[in-house]
């Protein structure tokens, strides 16, 4: 269980390998683009933590589907724990965990849903079966078995025409993208002996502040 890092020929992470604007998004964007390259399962995975309504931290796996300068989008069920969570503390932390490419990518930062019209574009790229999907989850609650939560998804595909029906199906009010705008993005990569690299970058005043920080 103790693997050396620095041997994948990864790495030359320096302060300097941050540029551009916002500084952290060039790198990033490569970064995320090697994963692909690479065929690491789900690249665009991040572990998001949300802080409840009792400051008790919560962390869950979703997928990254928007990068731009503002920052990194998800979607998910505004309803669920984390959509209950940000809507009392919107802030977050996301973490791309690429342990194949000893590398780990951290954002935080405060959340924002994303407009309605960009929730509905990103939805409607969506199968429709996970469309019918999101629709049929409550997500979070319980329920008591799994014939009910098929019964539930039967009954949601039997309205909307079918789940190879044609009519277009609405993006439900409780669905959506959230935007985490990063105030601090932390780059990392495996060195040999635990001397890893780590760059941080920080947002003061409106400036990127870039610095190495010690492993
Ligand atoms: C690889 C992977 C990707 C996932 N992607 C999403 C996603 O994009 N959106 C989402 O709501 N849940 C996604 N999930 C499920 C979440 O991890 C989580 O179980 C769910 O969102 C409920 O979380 P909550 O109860 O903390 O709100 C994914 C899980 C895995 C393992």
């Amino acid at each position: 269980m103790r693997v050396s890092y620095g041997g994948s020929g990864t790495g030359g992470l320096t302060p300097d390998s941050l540029s551009g604007e916002p500084v952290w998004l060039d790198l990033f964007e490569r970064w995320l683009a090697e994963g692909v390259s690479a065929q690491i399962p789900e690249p665009n995975a991040m572990v998001v933590a949300t802080v409840d309504a009792e400051g008790v931290p919560a962390t869950r796996t979703v997928l990254c589907k928007g990068v731009d300068a503002r920052g990194i989008v998800f979607y998910t069920n505004h309803d669920s724990d984390k959509g209950r969570a940000i809507a009392t503390h919107p802030v977050a932390s996301a973490t791309f965990p690429w342990v194949a490419m000893e590398r780990q990518v951290h954002f935080r930062g405060p959340v924002t849903q994303v407009s309605r019209e960009e929730t509905r574009a990103y939805w409607t790229t969506r199968p429709r079966g996970s469309q019918l999907g999101a629709i049929a989850s409550e997500q979070s609650r319980p329920i008591a078995s799994r014939a009910a939560l098929e019964e539930q998804a039967a009954d949601v595909a039997r309205r909307a025409g079918g789940v190879d029906g044609d009519a277009p199906i609405d993006v439900p009010d409780n669905w959506g993208g959230y935007l985490i705008a990063p105030t601090v993005v932390e780059f990392w990569q495996g060195g040999a002996n635990r001397l890893h690299d780590r760059v941080r970058a920080s947002l003061v005043d409106g400036r990127w502040d870039v610095a190495r920080l010690q492993p």
